[in-house]
């Protein structure tokens, strides 16, 4: 136990002494990973529900992802966008191949952030205008385009002085938009199911009711689906589903599950608004890389090979099945691996407790929400794992 002790503290002391202190860290040293586990230093496993902030969708480490990252690492680690590559041109075929039908063409750059600005600026180019609308609760990262359009608790402030024209609306509100969508709105941007803010849904004729609005005023629409998309909800991407009305935006923007953990971002674009891109209009040094681009078509060849998407679909019916068994969840929110549990009380002692008995989970800017966003390989073994371990915790709490 002492010398578990000693290594976590160790590690602990070397990461704080040559780093910002800028994240809040667990008490754990991530040593391996495995499908839905996370091997901690001192030997110890823990249940990994929250994927590395959605990263891991094809679950840790997984064996076709990791070849395909070590072949390519053995041929070309990088190449600019000056030259062509087969390895890019598979990745943006195969990426297309599953989009949304009518999202034809693929821009590559490195994070979710980064993806979003880049959607932005097309929306701008495309228009000719300036304002983008965007919603309480959404968030769409931090650098400075992203962190001014991201109207969740402090952020805008972390980001000031903030770039003008970003407009605020009421997330599943089609009213509270109209009111701003004159002749200076470029684009409407939003997370389909807003995550941080305790995965918030908006119902199916809202997304159609965007859409129409959209059409009707000549307006880009964007999806950050820099969670949900990638088979995070059962379904590729949140755009064209059933639970938004089958509606697709003129841009989807993805990143983290894109590349299993490689870091890569996209913006899938309508032919219309690829039209109007020119050549030196966008770029970024490492966009498209060869290493990146090997992790793309293999996350997403993991996910067809492995039936991920059927598998989200179904352990998502049997864990929202066994969570009517416990009281203390009062509602469960979002849609396939992107959950959101509701308690009558606050969530970060669950979040806590279920740490100490090696479950990871998220928390989220409600403060009663605990967040799931495992990896999509999840099987209803580890769900029983982690609701027998939620109704331990509160039998605790009532005795
Ligand atoms: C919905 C959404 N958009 C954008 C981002 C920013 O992505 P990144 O951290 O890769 O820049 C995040 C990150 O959490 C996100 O959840």
């Amino acid at each position: 136990m002492e010398a578990r002790a000693t290594q976590l503290d160790e590690v602990r002391e070397s990461e704080e002494r040559y780093q910002l202190a800028t994240y809040k860290k667990m008490s754990l040293v991530a040593e391996r990973g495995e499908g839905v586990w996370i091997y901690a230093r001192d030997g110890e496993k823990y249940l990994d529900l929250y994927g590395g902030h959605a990263v891991a969708g094809t679950g840790h480490s997984h064996p076709h992802v990791v070849e395909a990252i070590r072949e390519q690492a053995g041929k070309l680690l990088f190449y600019s966008n000056l030259v062509y590559s087969s390895t890019r041109a598979r990745a943006a075929e195969k990426l297309i191949s599953i989009a949304p039908v009518g999202l034809t063409r693929a821009f590559f750059c490195n994070s979710g952030t980064e993806a979003n600005e880049n959607a932005m600026r097309m929306a701008r180019m495309a228009t000719g205008r300036l304002n983008i609308i965007t919603f309480t609760g959404g968030f769409h990262g931090r650098t400075a385009d992203s962190i001014s359009a991201t109207f969740l608790g402090k952020y805008r402030e972390i980001g000031r002085p903030n770039v003008p024209g970003h407009l605020e609306a009421e997330f599943g509100d089609i009213e509270s938009v109209r009111a701003l969508a004159d002749e200076g709105v470029a684009g409407i941007m939003l997370e389909p199911i807003q995550s941080m803010a305790g995965v918030r849904t908006a119902e199916p004729h809202f997304f159609r009711a965007l859409r129409d609005l959209c059409d009707e005023r000549d307006i880009v629409l964007i999806y950050d689906e820099v969670q949900t998309g990638v088979g995070r909800t059962g379904d590729w991407f949140f755009a064209g589903s059933d639970a938004g009305s089958g509606v697709v935006p003129d841009i989807v923007t993805l990143a983290k599950a894109l590349g299993s953990g490689i870091p890569v971002g996209a913006c899938l674009v309508s032919e219309e608004i690829a039209s109007k891109i020119k050549e030196n209009d966008l770029g970024t040094t490492f966009g498209g890389g060869m290493v990146a681009m090997a992790a793309v078509t293999a996350t997403l060849e993991a996910i067809e090979t492995d039936a991920m998407l059927e598998n989200v679909k179904a352990v998502e019916a049997y864990l929202r099945e066994r969570l009517s068994e416990v009281p203390a969840v009062v509602g469960v929110h979002g849609r396939g691996f992107l959950l959101g549990l509701e308690f009558q009380e606050k969530a970060a002692p669950v979040h806590k407790d279920l740490l100490e008995r090696k479950i990871i989970t998220g928390t989220s800017s409600d403060p009663n929400v605990l967040r799931l966003l495992p990896p999509l390989c999840l099987k209803t073994v580890e769900v029983d794992l982690f609701v027998n371990a939620l109704k331990d915790i509160h039998s605790s709490v009532g005795s």
